[in-house]
């Protein structure tokens, strides 16, 4: 069936918003929520994440977070990359092309925080892979911010069975982690929104949808004023 436009009316562009921040800061949580209650408001969204958001991807990150033994850290920084760009192909750009919302839990700004500096590759190595095979920029991303040691204790407290390759990480590795999102954020302040993540899940998200909202109504997605 053909479908026809009203006459000068334009498709929406999508919009591309990512959640970054160290283990345990809460920003899958904050993943979901958020998708739900987009959904819940009509908005077309997929919620989808890094490493791992596509069937070859699920193959990446198993390598990627379980194998047991060495990895070099530019082997890693690759399989990253490898599974960025099957993700973009497959699920990120159409998605975006067919003007849907996409919630990306972590993108290359976690190669330049994890690989970068947590493993000390640094960020040029990250751009210059990112700038070859990827190129698309997040229109906002979220930052979830909080001390290690407050993210790390949360970590713990949710009892899994065994840590992953980034968990088991040294207290070092993840400050270096922390620190490199925060000079990013600084970087880049008209992309970043820094978001205390100490507070209460319920704070976190509501202090989320203050700054989203008005995004989606602006970028036409809501109506303007609608009570939400
Ligand atoms: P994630 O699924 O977000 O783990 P969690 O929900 O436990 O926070 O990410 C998996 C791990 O992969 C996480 O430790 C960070 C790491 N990672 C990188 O090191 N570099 C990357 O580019 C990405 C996307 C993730």
């Amino acid at each position: 069936m053909r479908e026809f436009r009203a006459v000068g009316a334009r498709k929406r562009p999508g919009l591309f918003v990512t959640f970054e921040g160290i283990e345990g800061s809460g920003k899958s949580t904050q993943v979901s929520r958020v998708a739900a209650r987009l959904g819940g408001l009509g908005v077309p969204v997929v919620a989808t994440r890094e490493p791992g958001g596509t069937e070859v991807g699920r193959t990446l990150r198993d390598v990627l977070l379980h194998s047991s033994g060495r990895l070099d850290p530019s082997v890693e920084l690759l399989l990253m990359f490898a599974d960025r760009r099957h993700h973009l192909v497959e699920t990120i750009e159409p998605a975006l092309a067919a003007g849907q919302v996409v919630l990306c839990d972590r993108y290359t700004d976690a190669s330049r925080a994890y690989q970068g500096a947590g493993r000390r590759l640094g960020e040029d190595a990250v751009d210059a892979l990112h700038r070859r095979f990827c190129r698309r920029e997040p229109d906002v991303t979220y930052l979830f911010d909080c001390p290690v040691e407050t993210a790390l204790a949360r970590v713990a407290g949710r009892g899994a069975a065994r840590a992953d390759r980034f968990e088991g990480e040294a207290l070092a590795f993840h400050r270096r982690v922390r620190s490199a999102y925060r000079r990013r954020a600084r970087r880049e302040p008209r992309r970043f929104v820094v978001l205390d993540a100490r507070r209460s899940a319920d704070e976190v998200f509501a202090s989320l949808l203050r700054d989203l909202l008005p995004r989606l109504e602006s970028a036409g997605f809501l109506p303007r004023g609608a009570p939400l």
